[in-house]
């Protein structure tokens, strides 16, 4: 898979693109980061990635000198890189964004790093498999916690990723396409990379970000044009018996936009089979992420 990045101001090949052993993001997690994707070429949501960016940076102490304009700038510049390599075809892309503390001594004072480092990494969007929207994916409900608000806050979207790598490592032994964390106080949270969702008599219901999730970017506009299409949307605290006893469920996520959920660990969810309003959700969803990106690009 032919993949490149900008580092630092440099728009290298992937065998290239390299960083200091020195940069605090690699010796101790410090950075943040965003996950994009195109519509027809076009970065889908980037003002609010952005903003999530420049929040999540700011719950670190970490100065984001870069302006949306330029960030834009540099994405298109990446993907015209990415066009022109050898072998390359046109596709929809995955960008992620990583801004890290940057180089400096091995000491927690931010000002012994004054450059932070700036990553865009920009690859082809792996297609999804048809049969996760066709038949559903099962989910599995981990005993790994969500990370405590008063720690590291989910709300921060920040590269040290352990808890959901530990959540993720036990979704996976248990053949699950996803890992669902309860927070600390045993509230249903989040999955280890999307937000849940489930449906009941009609009405689609979400954890808040008080129950400690990440503000995903995809929860936050299927809640938004739900309620445009006549589904309302609550944001409330869900606990696993209000899992298992929905109509149906779904994640939401950048990159796979809405996929159903029709059983958890060996429950089924509802009929077993994706869900109408699911559905329903899944194809306005795609419309107005075309439509989006067709208005940006004219
Ligand atoms: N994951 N919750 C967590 C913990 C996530 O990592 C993600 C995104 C989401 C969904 O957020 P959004 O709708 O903004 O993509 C929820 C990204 C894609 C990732 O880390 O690869």
């Amino acid at each position: 898979m032919v993949a490149v990045a900008y580092v630092n101001g440099r728009i290298c090949s992937q065998q290239d693109a390299l960083i200091s052993v020195f940069d605090h993001g690699f010796l101790f997690g410090e950075g943040v980061y965003e996950v994009i994707r195109t519509y027809d070429g076009e970065p889908f949501l980037l003002d609010r990635h952005l903003r999530r960016l420049r929040t999540s940076a700011g719950m670190l102490a970490l100065k984001v000198a870069t302006t949306d304009a330029e960030f834009e700038a540099n994405i298109r510049s990446t993907i015209s890189a990415l066009e022109a390599a050898p072998g390359a075809t046109r596709s929809d892309y995955y960008i992620r964004i990583v801004l890290t503390r940057g180089v400096g001594d091995m000491t927690y004072d931010p000002a012994a790093s004054p450059a932070p480092t700036t990553v865009i990494i920009l690859r082809p969007l792996a297609p999804s498999p048809p049969e996760i929207y066709e038949k559903g994916v099962t989910i599995a409900l981990v005993p790994i916690v969500r990370n405590h608000p008063g720690t590291v806050s989910p709300l921060i979207k920040s590269n040290n990723l352990l808890n959901n790598a530990m959540a993720m490592q036990e979704a996976m032994r248990r053949g699950a396409f996803e890992g669902l964390m309860r927070n600390y106080r045993g509230e249903l949270a989040e999955c280890a990379q999307s937000n849940i969702f489930i449906v009941r008599h009609g009405e689609l219901m979400t954890p808040p970000l008080t129950a400690g999730i990440l503000s995903g970017i995809t929860r936050e506009f299927i809640l938004e044009f739900a309620q445009a299409i006549g589904i309302p949307g609550h944001e409330t605290m869900l606990h696993d018996e209000d899992l298992f006893t929905a109509d149906e469920a779904f994640l939401s996520v950048t990159t796979r936009e809405i996929i159903p959920v029709v059983r958890v660990d060996d429950r089924v969810i509802g009929n077993g089979q994706p869900g109408p309003i699911t559905h329903m959700l899944l194809v306005e969803f795609r419309r107005r992420a075309r439509e989006l990106a067709h208005r940006r690009s004219v």
